[in-house]
């Protein structure tokens, strides 16, 4: 069987030799020990712990509602599953935006409880002076521009961003603020393909896409709607690379089945 425990633990560093030597990076999300696990021995070099955990475990319709405290039991499960991949948790909304103080708290708080590695927050420009407090307490620190979804309420819906020459400008200049602060790599999220392109050669560390075309140093997608658990939500940039959906439902009904017929448990199947 494939295994990866002769692979190197991936670092930071790590990331940005692989963006050098034009290696790309696998990332996908990660919220439980099971799963985390399976990603780990798969040789995925990422795991995201992303508060998309709010929509896919908790059921919520956006980002926001997701807790720190919430946020920290995700992440420490997923880290007793993880020898290998370098795992980056989200900073749930309201936990860092306009206090760096509180941004930093927020920070020590999943590097000390869950054993994390690094930490991911979204924007540019407006949340610096909380990276740059972060960066200083040496908790590396992912970028996120694009779409952002913890700013739904302020631009309303979830399409393409950054299609208008000004907003394609600030996204750039976000990404060398964020470069120059010291993060280590850069999401983008759901923007025009040839922007990503542009982004990916102005800076030197890693971007990591998603539905932001080929060009970028890495992929990343949410777990839920690679495999085809979430049968929902279809934008164009998600290939689903399983049915799930269709192969557990396909379980329930044989077990509902089974337990109905007394075909469950055979007789080999007592004590
Ligand atoms: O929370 C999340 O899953 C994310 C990815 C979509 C990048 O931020």
């Amino acid at each position: 069987m494939y295994t990866t425990k002769d692979l190197p633990k991936i670092t930071t560093h790590v990331l940005q030799e692989m963006k050098l030597k034009g290696e790309k990076i696998a990332m996908l999300t990660g919220y439980d020990y099971s799963m985390a696990r399976l990603l780990d021995e798969a040789g995925i070099d990422v795991i995201l712990v992303g508060d998309s955990a709010s929509n896919v475990m908790a059921g919520n319709a956006t980002t926001l509602p997701i807790t720190l405290d919430q946020m920290i039991y995700h992440a420490s499960s997923v880290m007793r599953g993880v020898k290998r991949a370098l795992v980056v948790v989200d900073l749930p909304f309201g936990t860092y935006q306009g206090n760096s103080k509180e941004a930093l708290n927020s920070a020590i708080r999943i590097m000390k409880e869950s054993g994390a590695n690094a930490i991911k927050l979204e924007g540019g420009k407006e949340i610096v002076e909380s990276i740059d407090r972060i960066l200083s307490a040496g908790i590396p620190v992912l970028g996120h521009l694009g779409l952002t979804p913890q700013s739904i309420n302020k631009f309303g819906t979830y399409v393409v961003r950054a299609t208008e020459e000004k907003e394609a400008a600030k996204l750039v200049d976000d990404a060398k603020i964020l470069e120059k602060s010291g993060c280590f790599g850069i999401v983008l999220e759901k923007i025009p393909a040839s922007l990503a392109t542009q982004v990916t050669k102005v800076v030197k560390i890693p971007t990591i896409g998603i539905g932001a075309g080929h060009e970028v140093d890495g992929q990343v997608l949410v777990l839920h709607d690679m495999l085809g658990i979430n049968q929902e939500f279809s934008p164009r940039f998600l290939r689903r690379y399983h049915n799930l959906h269709d192969e557990i439902i396909k379980a329930f009904l044989a077990y509902i089945h089974d337990v109905k017929t007394v075909n469950f448990p055979s007789n080999k199947e007592q004590y």
